[in-house]
């Protein structure tokens, strides 16, 4: 009897010490955090996806539906991600089951881990478009080009499969290298330089755009409300584009949180986040849309829009090779940094989930199977844009579509509605006030109250109806 309840207790130790082990990494400071959560928000989300949305749906309208969900959904639930992470300690794998000690939410771990492959398929071919034009911008080759001739450049690089092959699995490997050698720290280290950098880039780009005859044109496309053009569909996309912006919705920030220091203050380190990705969003619509509007480009082109508008920007600035050069360095940068945090959920998935299975994975091994299913991902995505296979064109659109459709309007809002449900109805209210509160910064309790109310009422049923209206199951 004696001896079994030893052995009980000795196992029970050896359990929490492999649990420690799969959440060795913290932060050591609160910039590290704020970096690397920013690191992740701030990326081609920002800067390719929002001109391009925009763009589709109307300029104006959409940006002001969009801000009122960064408002209403992005911040709470950015906190609920914390919440969640820092509460557990552990990764999205573990933290439901940590917190409720059954399987109900199971599935909701393994949603976080669906969601994030299928977001890489795309997410690193953009990465690669940005490196192939880093190495034309160094190689000069979109000098004094004129619009449609950069039109037909784009669509030159979309019909080479082995081009955006080489490009994009370059991109998958230098992602892979810094989670391999644990030099994400290095990473955010540099990014306190280069975010600063990317942002007083995007100033002077703005400053030179609006210089330009006909730009008033598109400040009042972007600024001019015309909501005419809001469908139930373009509110549902902008609530998308608001989770994927800001990097929720999949429990990216579920890892994040688990690495947080204790004394952290999860309400401001959230609100900063969402000032900043939305700052750098706002600047790349300022940009994109006068110069579109100025140069006789097309606001709906689509997810072009951006490599054909830049590079005609950069011909009208004074030092043009530096400085497009300079910018699609920045903006590999920062899209590196979010496949880090899409890669790192997979990763910290994977090490969890086989830590007390007859073969437990580390990092490296880790690593190396995440690279290899983004490899198939991104696979299926160019094979089906260059119409290599045409069986994976479905209602006329590619993967690439697809992909970035099933993830930002279906799982991305059903995810973060389950987050927001579990933070509202499973944890108790005692739990959230302690990750709410530091010690340095006892935050008011009716701030708590109405925090509460967001997640457990507005929240997911403000999502529910935005979600099934979208879809056309329920019309407002
Ligand atoms: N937020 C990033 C961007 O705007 C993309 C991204 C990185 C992301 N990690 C994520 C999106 C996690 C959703 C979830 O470019």
């Amino acid at each position: 009897m004696h001896a079994a309840r030893v052995r009980n207790y000795l196992a029970a130790c050896f359990f929490c010490m492999q649990q420690e082990q799969t959440t060795n990494a913290t932060f050591s400071t609160k910039l590290g955090l704020i970096m690397a959560t920013a690191g992740s928000a701030v990326g081609l989300g920002n800067i390719w996806k929002f001109p391009y949305i925009a763009g589709e749906n109307g300029g104006g309208a959409f940006l002001i539906i969009y801000l009122v969900c960064v408002l209403l959904f992005g911040l709470p639930l950015l906190m609920v991600e914390f919440i969640i992470g820092k509460h557990s300690g552990k990764s999205a794998y573990g933290a439901f089951r940590e917190l409720t000690h059954n399987n109900r939410w199971q599935w909701l771990s393994w949603s976080c881990l669906l969601t994030p492959l299928i977001i890489t398929g795309f997410y690193f071919v953009v990465t690669g478009w940005c490196l192939n034009y880093l190495t034309e911008a160094i190689t000069n080759t979109f000098n004094n080009l004129s619009a449609t001739q950069l039109t037909e450049n784009f669509e030159n690089l979309q019909n080479h499969t082995l081009r955006m092959f080489g490009y994009s699995i370059l991109a998958v490997l230098l992602t892979a290298a810094v989670l391999w050698f644990d030099v994400n720290k290095g990473i955010e280290r540099l990014s306190k330089i280069l975010m600063p950098l990317l942002l007083l880039m995007m100033l002077l780009m703005a400053g030179r755009v609006l210089m330009l005859p006909g730009s008033n044109v598109g400040m009042s496309f972007f600024f001019e409300a015309d909501f005419s053009k809001i469908t139930p569909d373009v509110v549902l996309s902008a609530m998308g584009q608001c989770f994927f912006s800001l990097s929720i919705g999949m429990g990216a920030l579920i890892t994040y949180g688990a690495y947080m220091p204790k004394r952290q203050n999860i309400t401001v380190t959230s609100l900063q986040v969402v000032i900043l990705d939305t700052l750098v969003a706002l600047l790349a619509g300022i940009i994109i849309f006068p110069a579109v509007f100025a140069f006789g480009f097309d606001p709906a082109e689509g997810p072009e829009l951006v490599f054909v508008v830049l590079p005609a920007i950069f011909e009208q600035m004074s030092f043009s090779w530096f400085s497009s050069v300079l910018f699609f360095t920045l903006l590999g940068i920062a899209a590196i940094t979010s496949t880090i945090s899409l890669m790192e959920v997979v990763v910290a998935f994977l090490t969890e989930a086989t830590a007390h299975r007859r073969y437990p994975l580390n990092r490296h091994k880790a690593v190396l199977i995440t690279a290899a299913l983004c490899i198939v991902m991104i696979s299926v995505c160019i094979l089906s844009i260059s119409g290599s296979w045409q069986w994976l064109v479905i209602a006329g659109h590619d993967m690439f579509y697809w992909f970035d459709k099933v993830t930002s309007c279906f799982l991305m809002p059903i995810n973060a509605l389950a987050m927001t449900l579990f933070v509202g109805w499973i944890l108790q209210k005692k739990d959230v006030k302690t990750e709410l509160e530091t010690h340095h910064n006892i935050v008011h309790r009716t701030y708590i109250n109405v925090f509460w109310q967001l997640v457990r009422f507005f929240v997911p049923i403000a999502i529910l109806a935005i979600f099934l209206n979208g879809i056309g199951i329920f019309t407002i």
